[in-house]
């Protein structure tokens, strides 16, 4: 038997349960996957509260929970050719990742990379892919100031890397717990709330040439009150309140091979991402209670060991 998460219709954390079902077959150009670790994503329990979101995803209840997994080839499908049984990947699969086993297409997984753990490469598929194509979009350069608003979040981790990777001096907005993680980071941390635009002013009387906002639009409002160009502002989590020229940015916008730069980046250890907690399968909802939440470091996951 396979264990996998299921909801059962639209609400909180609560309407999550464990069932248990067979493991599923996978189809022509599928693999089944023995999932170990899958990583929470704000997506994951917005779709689960919300009916117009799910219908945006494509995900009907009862259905399944999470996105992105990590774990080994157990069952190829006719035509696979690419991988092996025992090989180590990751992916994205919506309404499906946190169970014992996930389906998926072949031509969608990326290789684990020796050193690279379950937990940190299940925690990738959506976080590694915006953060590359939200820092992207505004390319920092050598010299500018770049402000990350939203930078301690699983996004805002690897964001925070990569434009200090630029060459970019790279101002990072947090509350006080994260500010010395984020200088460990290369980053200089910076309270968000009431006053931002003194406290960027202050920090770059030089001005800002960037901004990358992970959270909603107050970093966006800043940079704009500080002459930023809107197109020099990128924005993950505005919607709708992006304003005019902004660059609204998705997962869906990462440069060709971004997963597995980023992949081995963490396996060699010059990236971090921090797993802030995980929990075992039986305990979802306080998982996603605490994803929920709104201050994880890094990222939450599931376990499935
Ligand atoms: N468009 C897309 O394709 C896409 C993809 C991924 C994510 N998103 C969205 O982007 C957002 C971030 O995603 P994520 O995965 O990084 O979420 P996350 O890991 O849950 O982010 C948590 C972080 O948000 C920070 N935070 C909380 N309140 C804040 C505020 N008022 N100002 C600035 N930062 C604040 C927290 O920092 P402190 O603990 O320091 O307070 C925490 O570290 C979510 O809304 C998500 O739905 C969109």
């Amino acid at each position: 038997m396979s264990r996998f998460v299921q909801q059962q219709r639209f609400g909180g954390p609560e309407q999550l349960e464990v069932v248990e079902r067979d493991a599923p077959d996978p189809g022509p150009g599928q693999v089944r996957v023995r999932v170990a670790a899958a990583g929470l994503n704000p997506v994951d329990w917005k779709i689960g509260q919300s009916q117009q979101l799910a219908h945006v995803f494509g995900v009907t209840l009862p259905g399944g929970f999470g996105n992105d997994f990590a774990g080994t080839i157990d069952a190829l499908g006719d035509g696979v050719l690419d991988w092996a049984v025992g090989d180590r990947v990751f992916g994205g699969r919506r309404g499906a990742a946190v169970a014992d086993h996930v389906v998926a297409e072949a031509a969608s997984l990326t290789r684990t990379p020796d050193g690279l753990d379950d937990e940190v490469a299940g925690s990738l598929q959506i976080a590694a892919r915006t953060a590359d194509a939200a820092v992207g979009a505004v390319a920092p350069l050598p010299g500018e100031t770049v402000v990350i608003g939203g930078a301690a979040g699983g996004v805002g981790v690897l964001a925070t890397q990569l434009a200090v990777a630029s060459g970019a001096r790279v101002l990072a907005t947090a509350s006080e717990s994260n500010h010395d993680f984020l200088r460990e980071l290369g980053a200089e941390p910076v309270a968000y709330g009431e006053g931002l635009v003194e406290r960027l002013r202050a920090a770059a009387p030089e001005g800002l040439a960037a901004a990358v906002d992970l959270h909603g639009t107050t970093t966006i409002d800043a940079a704009l009150e500080l002459g930023v160009a809107p197109q020099r502002i990128s924005a993950i989590a505005a919607g709708a309140d992006a304003p005019a020229g902004v660059r609204r940015i998705g997962g869906g916008d990462a440069s060709v091979g971004a997963l597995g730069r980023i992949a081995a980046a963490l396996a060699d250890g010059s990236v971090v991402l921090p797993i802030e907690r995980s929990f075992p399968i039986e305990r979802i909802r306080e998982a996603v209670e605490l994803q929920r939440g709104g201050h994880v470091r890094g990222k939450v996951v599931v376990s499935m060991r």
